[in-house]
């Protein structure tokens, strides 16, 4: 998986053979230039969407639902909505833990796929005080594993684990029978997601110590990303250093 906000680069990461488009709220940082994810808007995430659409030819495109735009049940279900039918959207992404095993289900049954986001979730930075790696000690692991069998049995049909420890990612995904998908999750998930901006060398500042510039050593964009996909796929990304 990796992350592309429109049409031409969505068409890049499908000609390199990725499996799933995220069309991240990562977006407010790396293309709008803001200082987190809290002020993405569901308009922004239907543009990029459908721009990120026109450039897909195979893989699956899954597009984040951003900031509060999973309040409730009802709320969600609209803005879902909104991204299938407006954006082209064939699953969506949602932040949050067992507390939204209600929207899971009521989306689920209304024939929208959802990936549930765990572990470090970025709309809660004004909760967390910060970015930092999530259940390190036995209580938070124990809720995290329950978050992640409560998603699944609500109707989950993918989880994404971001900064987590990679012994506790491995366990989720020996027992979750749907696939897991990693970011600083470690290299026993099922797949891996990066920010295209990150695999590209182009974030400005130090890179988060689970993501990889594959750049160097390539001379174009499209053999950087066929770079990525082979290192996910022979299980050279990420590095032991690249976890926790
Ligand atoms: O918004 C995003 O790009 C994400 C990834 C960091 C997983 O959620």
């Amino acid at each position: 998986m990796l992350t592309a906000y429109d049409a031409a680069f969505s068409r890049l990461a499908d000609e390199a053979g990725v499996d799933v488009i995220l069309v991240g709220d990562s977006l407010g940082m790396v293309v709008q230039g803001r200082e987190n994810t809290v002020g993405v808007t569901v308009d922004d995430m239907v543009y990029h969407t459908r721009l990120a659409r026109r450039g897909r030819r195979h893989a699956l495109l899954l597009a984040d639902m951003p900031f509060l735009s999973c309040a409730d049940s009802s709320t969600a279900l609209r803005h879902a909505g909104r991204l299938m039918q407006e954006g082209g959207a064939d699953m969506v992404k949602l932040e949050g833990g067992a507390e939204q095993v209600e929207v899971v289900r009521r989306l689920s049954v209304n024939g929208v796929p959802v990936c549930a986001h765990l572990g470090l979730r970025p709309q809660f930075v004004h909760k967390l005080g910060g970015y930092r790696v999530q259940g390190r000690d036995e209580q938070g692991a124990k809720i995290l594993r329950e978050d992640a069998r409560a998603l699944e049995e609500a109707g989950a049909e993918a989880l994404l684990l971001e900064c987590v420890p990679a012994t506790l990612a491995a366990q989720i995904t020996g027992f979750a029978r749907i696939p897991v998908i990693g970011i600083g999750a470690g290299a026993d998930c099922d797949g891996q997601v990066l920010v295209l901006h990150d695999v590209l060398g182009i974030t400005p500042g130090r890179l988060p110590r689970f993501a990889r510039n594959f750049m160097p050593g390539h001379d174009s964009i499209q053999a950087t990303l066929r770079a990525y996909v082979k290192a996910v796929r022979e299980g050279r990304f990420p590095s032991q250093e690249e976890a926790f």
